[in-house]
């Protein structure tokens, strides 16, 4: 974490912080998918339930001083944070727009629209691709990232840890729980949303996406993910604890990442993260 962050979550939340170590987990992987999808110099790029900016910045790098995102979110409080984020980091082509993806007015020359973990809250995910693609040029660019937690986080070599972490981290796949309807933040949000996206797509009247799919992995004491993934869990637990599946004292949140961190550590192993989908295709 650099000192731009620590200053910034100094006066932010516990989310926001979550938001932060997800993008240091998973940032390569969203470059890598940006870049196939051809997210590039000078673009005009519209990001979708933007959060705390991670995705915009990186965007914003990618298109250069020529190009322009503009990032969309409902929660106007994650908003200041990323714009104080963007500002301290000294991007001058990003803005911020508050409200919901769904309803607000954008203009209509986007040559890409972007998201990541967005469409997994959405409803109607088809409904909102088909809207958005109205907003962008012939020829622009789709591109959203999202997960299947069904895949579960796990450990190369297996040990009793991460047998117990598969447990909880995987959300029921019975269809009554396929959306985790309880909690924020992922309240009603879609578990499945990675493998769903290629269906989406065609939804929405877009041309089939090409896919990528990746799981972000790592080893040793410095990993960021030990800690990413004791947050999640913070967030989770408390619809996990009513799915009956796991109680808080067995999970011990607060020693979490350091024991994920030392059983990985001791094997010289290595921690691997759910399925990261990546879905691209262009308005015809
Ligand atoms: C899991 S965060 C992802 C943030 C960011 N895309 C990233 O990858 O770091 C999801 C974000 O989507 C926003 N969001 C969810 N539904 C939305 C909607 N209907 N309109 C606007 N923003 C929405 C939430 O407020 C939250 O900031």
């Amino acid at each position: 974490m650099n000192e731009t962050d620590t200053y910034i979550l100094g006066r932010s939340d516990r989310e926001t912080r979550r938001l932060v170590l997800q993008h240091q987990v998973y940032g390569p992987i969203t470059r890598r998918f940006f870049q196939a999808a051809g997210i590039g110099a000078g673009m005009k790029v519209l990001d979708l339930g933007s959060g705390a900016g991670d995705v915009s910045m990186l965007v914003a790098e990618m298109v250069g001083p020529a190009g322009q995102v503009i990032g969309v979110d409902m929660n106007a409080e994650i908003l200041e944070t990323a714009r104080a984020r963007t500002q301290a980091a000294g991007w001058t082509n990003v803005t911020f727009k508050s409200g919901d993806v769904r309803e607000i007015a954008l203009e209509s020359d986007f040559d890409a629209v972007v998201g990541r973990w967005v469409l997994m809250y959405m409803p109607e995910p088809a409904q909102l691709l088909r809207q958005v693609a109205s907003r962008l040029k012939p020829g622009g660019i789709v591109a959203f990232h999202e997960n299947d937690f069904t895949y579960p986080p796990t450990t190369f070599p297996l040990t009793s840890l991460s047998e117990e972490l598969m447990k909880w981290g995987v959300p029921p796949v019975d269809d009554a729980m396929r959306r985790w309807t309880s909690t924020a933040p992922f309240q009603g949000a879609e578990s499945q949303m990675g493998t769903k996206l290629f269906r989406v797509y065609l939804e929405a009247g877009l041309p089939g996406p090409q896919l990528i799919v990746e799981a972000a992995a790592g080893g040793g004491p410095n990993w960021p993910g030990y800690e990413l993934f004791a947050e999640t869990m913070r967030s989770l637990l408390p619809m996990l604890e009513k799915t009956g599946r796991v109680n808080a004292k067995a999970v011990d949140l607060d020693t979490l990442a350091d024991r994920m961190r030392k059983t990985v550590t001791d094997s010289n192993g290595l921690q691997m993260m759910p399925l990261m989908f990546g879905a691209w295709s262009r308005k015809v």
